[in-house]
């Protein structure tokens, strides 16, 4: 097992547990994939394992729903996301690929977004990002298929993690395990998901009940919603601290 993220302390917390609870050799690489040269590092890592399964997860959101205009530090913000949420599926899949190609064998799971289905308004750029992974995705599975290579594209709705920032799961927001579990079955089965029953209920209504204009218009006033929220709450917590400053 080859885990890539950012933080060294992370990445060594879940190998420690993945060797414990699998006893399963696990090594890490720590990289920025903000940044587009990290890849030369990446390639000596890998360069003595065969990689049967490649997972495509790393992604950026939004700090919160926002107006393209209005998006803090805009110009950083377009960077990064193009280059963790896209970049690094191209790259990663340049550096994986021949040898599955080889062996004729191999599975890249490139973890889209239902954002990705639809435009999302206020959260237009990661809605976009997610869109052209499962436009790769698809096409690139098209590509490889016959040579015994499944490329999947995953589009989940929400699910319970550091990203949502939502804490209680529920049916339609599964902790990761569950989604995990669920999306697991449909390897070798579809090639474009949303990979947990209730999402593909979620992925069937939003995409052929509902025109896709009403969804647009829903996506912007519930992120609108959300963004007074945040701000609202933002405004709240910085008036505290500038009373309790003034107490002091
Ligand atoms: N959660 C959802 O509801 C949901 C729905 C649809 C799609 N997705 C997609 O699912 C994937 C996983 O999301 P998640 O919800 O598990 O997000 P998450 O909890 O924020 O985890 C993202 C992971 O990516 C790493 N990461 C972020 N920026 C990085 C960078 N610049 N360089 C290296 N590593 C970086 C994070 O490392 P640190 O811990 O060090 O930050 C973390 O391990 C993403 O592609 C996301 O777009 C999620």
């Amino acid at each position: 097992m080859m885990l890539i993220s950012r933080s060294q302390e992370k990445l060594d917390d879940v190998a420690r547990s993945l060797e414990e609870q699998f006893k399963v050799e696990t090594r890490t690489i720590a990289v920025d994939f903000g940044r587009m040269d990290i890849y030369s590092k990446i390639e000596e890592g890998l360069a003595d394992l065969e990689i049967g399964v490649l997972v495509n997860n790393v992604g950026v959101s939004y700090p919160y729903p926002e107006y393209y205009l209005h998006i803090p530090d805009l110009e950083n913000f377009i960077t990064n996301t193009i280059n963790v949420n896209m970049t690094s599926v191209c790259q990663m899949t340049r550096l994986v690929l021949p040898k599955m190609v080889e062996r004729s064998k191999g599975v890249v799971l490139n973890i889209s977004s239902a954002s990705g289905m639809y435009p999302v308004p206020l959260l237009t750029v990661y809605s976009a990002t997610k869109a052209f992974v499962d436009f790769f995705s698809r096409g690139l599975h098209e590509e490889y298929r016959r040579q015994g290579i499944i490329i999947q594209s995953v589009l989940p709705f929400f699910v319970v993690t550091k990203m949502t920032r939502i804490r209680k799961p529920t049916l339609d927001k599964p902790t990761p395990e569950r989604y995990v579990a669920a999306e697991l079955n449909t390897v070798g089965l579809q090639n474009q998901t949303n990979g947990y029953f209730p999402h593909a209920v979620m992925g069937w209504v939003t995409t052929r009940l509902v025109p896709s204009s009403i969804v647009i218009f829903l996506g912007a006033r519930m992120n609108r919603l959300q963004r007074s929220g945040y701000l609202h709450r933002r405004k709240l917590r910085e008036q505290r601290n500038g009373a309790s400053l003034k107490t002091e």
